[in-house]
């Protein structure tokens, strides 16, 4: 059987840019403070018909046509994201239908910041034992809609947009090497939204309303970011047999450059092989790699046969990274 690689990159981004100038008249911040902590210029926000499913489906479609495949050769469809349209059904219909794609298997994964990486070991699981072709995976998020406007400590962090993979057969020597995933739910409490309550009555308006925003011990998840990405980076090298030196190009989930420069620090890696994006589109959550890795695709910093690290983090607290030959 062959190996399965990445064989399509796509992505959507909205339009309306919101500046660090843009939120000084919103909270209490400064250009200063969020592009020295966070390395963050300005941030692209949905327009209310731009839901995370018709990002999806947009960034699917480029997706698909730089894999030049046609919907009817997909075996699978999944969608990263913490935005999803509706609790249920998963966004992932909305895709499969969208695209007029077979009947296939349509889910969403919910894995915070960390899903998009999951939703690819799934998916090369999926096709690996299952003799399966291609497989579409999506990251999607309008996290907007999830922010507090007037928290200055996370609505300065957040972004909307869309990224999309198309995964397939490649020749020998490409293709993923090795995946390395896992989650700590010690750190739950350290980044949610509660939204829907388990534990709450039904249709409780009064938590619902306290509760659907993003809260986050922002000083705990930096810690915890430095750490398991460069811990994730190394066990996904051992795997695949690579040291730093073998890596072209390593693509972190975009969250703060002062996140990304530690880690990568203490990787040894220079900057120069690391793709970043943060300063024009802030987090966008499970987006934030299939973003960078169609740009790190289009502006040609990424070639066939170049052997790359994808590595994120985010809720649960939880982990993600691959190895792979583009
Ligand atoms: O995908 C996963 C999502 N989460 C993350 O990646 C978050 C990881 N954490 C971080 O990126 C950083 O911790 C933050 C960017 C969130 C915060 O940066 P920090 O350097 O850890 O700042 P801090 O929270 O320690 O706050 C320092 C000061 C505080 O003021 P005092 O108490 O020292 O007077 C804050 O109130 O900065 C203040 N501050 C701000 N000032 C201006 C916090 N947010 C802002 C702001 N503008 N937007």
């Amino acid at each position: 059987m062959a190996a399965i690689g990445i064989i399509g990159v796509g992505s959507y981004l909205p339009e309306k840019v919101l500046t660090n100038h843009d939120l000084e008249k919103l909270v209490d911040t400064s250009d200063e403070w969020i592009t020295t902590r966070t390395g963050i210029k300005e941030r692209r926000i949905a327009s209310l018909n731009e839901t995370t499913g018709l990002m999806a489906i947009e960034a699917a479609r480029r997706g698909l046509e730089s894999a030049q495949t046609k919907p009817d050769e997909l075996d699978l469809i999944i969608v990263a994201t913490v935005t999803p349209d509706n609790f249920f059904p998963a966004t992932a219909c909305h895709v499969q239908e969208a695209l007029r794609a077979p009947k296939v298997p349509a889910f969403d994964l919910l894995v915070g910041c960390t899903g998009f990486v999951y939703g690819l070991a799934v998916a090369h699981s999926f096709l690996t034992a299952n003799g399966g072709r291609k497989a579409l995976v999506i990251g999607s998020e309008v996290l907007s809609r999830l922010v507090n406007w007037s928290d200055r400590k996370t609505c300065v962090l957040f972004g909307d947009g869309a990224g999309a993979v198309v995964l397939g057969p490649v020749e020998d020597r490409r293709g993923f090497l090795s995946f390395d995933l896992g989650s700590d739910g010690s750190g739950a409490p350290l980044l949610t939204v509660e939204a829907i309550l388990s534990s709450q009555p039904p249709l409780s308006l009064s938590s619902l309303g306290r509760c659907h925003t993003i809260s986050m011990n922002g000083n705990e998840v930096f810690r915890f970011a430095v750490r398991v990405m460069e811990e994730s980076t190394r066990r996904a090298m051992e795997k695949a047999g690579w040291t730093p030196e073998d890596v072209d190009l390593l693509i972190p989930h975009q969250a703060n450059i002062r996140i990304i420069d530690s880690a990568v620090r203490r990787l040894g890696l220079p900057m120069e092989r690391v793709m970043v994006n943060v300063d024009r589109y802030g987090n966008t959550s499970a987006a934030s790699i299939p973003i960078a890795l169609e740009e790190a695709v289009r502006k040609k910093r990424l070639k066939k046969g170049d052997r790359v690290i994808l590595v994120a983090f985010g809720a649960g607290l939880s982990w993600s990274s691959c190895a792979l030959t583009f």
